[in-house]
């Protein structure tokens, strides 16, 4: 067997964004493409001579194409060793699990996370560093300025890996073990949460769960941990086979796209407890009984209660949330007397807080929580949280919900997208409002007078990194906040995020609507964007 030099030209389009490279499925099968960004990734890497490397990815189209790529240039590049999920297939925080079990130097995690598969669908490649986190920003910069002056790239001339046997295999001096991709994970949730009580709850056959894999990457977990050591019916989980396309579907858990779960859950026969998860199992959807957990309040929800659960028993270092998050979380943080930081969009930014010891639990509103047991957003972990509250409190999940905001006041809380909008169009509307920023405090709109504007900046707390550019916001003096932000994960056109949060504390006003509650600060951003006017659509492509 011998390596390959293979001449190359850069790609001028390899810069990483919110979560890896992203790209259609044809932009990654040219000649070189995967190759070139693989090589980047390999020279950013300080010395990974012998050392060890976890990959796999969420199964969808091209996935063992390119694990076979990545493997014979792995072993070209000199590593020692690469553990690589049956068949090819990891979750995200399953890979993120494995490189800190096996205290890998880090590991290439092959997603495009919720983003639809197939031959026509999107694919994705990120690094992850040896806390098992996504790489900073430093270290994707680093990939960025290699992919562009490229001129060639080193791969091992040998045969396939037979990636659906398990055991040892060696490829050129490089060892591979293909591993049970659902164990360590599985053993993992064993240890954070109170199976004895959670599986009581099953037995006692009046609670009812549904969860949706989509289709994706979850399947053989949830099957293992919902249905196998928890003791849920056979059919709890559906749409379990994970498929290279997801059955056409779009693997991203939320109201638009699990339509199926959601009409189980509002409709006649409802179960008790429904929840999804995304392409690559690190997002999470929550549902109660005809009704729908907002992500931004599960965080609130999950950390209120985290005592509940073994692993979390002796109380939280501190919290985290994405900037455009709700602030639900600073209410529960602020009654446990713990930090909470607001950092940009992005899990990679969680990584130096959980490593530094600051902050046990993270959240987005678009979908993920997490904690510092892994360095990745975690949909199971979360379902499986709550599954332990639920069992521990024994109340469903509107009451939990109804006495938290009682508690706590309610965030009432709405995301709108405007997807595939012309690049040019979008970056003039960001650019419109960066520049009205600095007018706009002061100025009152209906009731509400703004109390800051400016464009979200974060300096890392523990490396002193400087992010800039992370979204515009607009405060208000009653704490209601709208942010603007393009989204950094989409691969057609550009993609418009406006973000809407209103503070109630009054909890006779609690069961209103989201979107009624929050429709005068709707028109507030609609108008201040100018978002209709610009793009002609009159409705976002979706609401969360
Ligand atoms: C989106 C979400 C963000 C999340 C990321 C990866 O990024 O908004 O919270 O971390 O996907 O799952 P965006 O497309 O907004 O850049
Ligand atoms: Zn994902």
């Amino acid at each position: 067997m011998s390596i390959r030099t293979v001449p190359t030209q850069p790609f001028d389009d390899q810069k990483p964004g919110t979560s890896g490279l992203r790209k259609k499925v044809g932009t990654f099968q040219q000649p070189h493409y995967l190759e070139n960004f693989v090589q980047a990734i390999f020279n950013a890497l300080e010395n990974g001579k012998g050392k060890t490397l976890v990959l796999g990815g969420d199964g969808r189209f091209y996935n063992r194409e390119a694990i076979q790529i990545i493997l014979k240039m792995a072993a070209a590049a000199g590593f020692g060793k690469v553990l690589v999920g049956h068949n090819g297939i990891l979750s995200t925080p399953a890979a993120s699990c494995l490189i800190r079990k096996y205290a890998a130097f880090g590991g290439i995690i092959l997603s495009a996370s919720h983003n639809p598969g197939g031959p026509h669908g999107d694919f994705g490649i990120k690094y992850n560093t040896d806390n098992g986190g996504p790489a900073p920003e430093k270290v994707t910069d680093a990939i960025y300025a290699y992919s562009r002056h490229l001129q060639h790239y080193y791969i091992l001339e040998a045969d396939d890996v037979p990636l659906d046997t398990l055991g040892h295999f060696q490829l050129g001096k490089m060892a591979i073990e293909i591993i049970d991709s659902v164990n360590d994970y599985a053993e993992m949730m064993e240890s954070l949460f109170d199976f004895t009580a959670i599986r009581q709850l099953f037995t006692g056959n009046t609670f009812r769960m549904r969860f949706d894999a989509m289709h994706a990457v979850t399947g053989p977990y949830a099957h293992d941990i919902f249905e196998k050591r928890l003791g849920a019916p056979a059919g709890t989980v559906m749409n379990g086979t994970p498929l290279e396309d997801f059955g056409g579907g779009h693997p991203d858990p939320n109201l638009t796209y699990a339509h199926e779960l959601v009409e189980m859950l509002f409709g006649a026969q409802a179960p008790d407890f429904g929840a999804a998860s995304d392409g690559d199992g690190d997002r999470n959807m929550i549902l109660g009984k005809r009704f729908f957990v907002n992500p931004s309040d599960s965080l609130a929800v999950i950390a209120a209660n985290a005592h509940l659960a073994p692993g979390y028993q002796y109380g939280l270092a501190g919290v985290a949330r994405s900037m455009p998050t709700s602030m639900a979380i600073d209410r529960v943080a602020h009654a446990l007397n713990i930090d909470c930081y607001e950092t940009p969009t992005g899990w990679k930014f969680f990584g130096n807080l959980m490593d530094a010891g600051r902050v046990t639990l993270c959240g987005e509103e678009s979908f993920g929580t997490g904690s510092s047991h892994v360095r990745e957003k975690d949909g199971l972990w979360a379902v499986v949280f709550w599954l332990n509250i639920l069992a521990v409190r024994q109340q469903s999940v509107e009451d939990i919900l109804r006495e938290h905001w009682t508690r706590y006041g309610r965030n009432f809380y709405t995301r709108h997208d405007y997807e595939s909008v012309d690049s040019n169009i979008a970056k003039n509307i960001m650019a419109q409002l960066h520049d009205n920023m600095v007018t706009l405090a002061g100025k009152t709109f209906g009731a509400r007078r703004v109390a800051y504007s400016d464009d979200f900046s974060y300096t890392d707390p523990i490396d002193g990194s400087k992010s800039t550019g992370q979204g515009i916001r607009i405060g208000f003096e009653d704490g209601a906040r709208i942010v603007f932000r393009l989204s950094g994960t989409g691969t057609e056109g550009a993609t418009l995020r406006i973000y809407v949060e209103a503070y109630e504390a009054d909890s006779a006003r609690h069961a209103q609507d989201t979107q009624d509650a929050l429709a005068e600060l709707i028109g507030i951003a609609n108008q201040i964007s100018g978002i209709r006017e610009k793009t002609g659509r009159m409705e976002p492509t979706v609401i969360t």
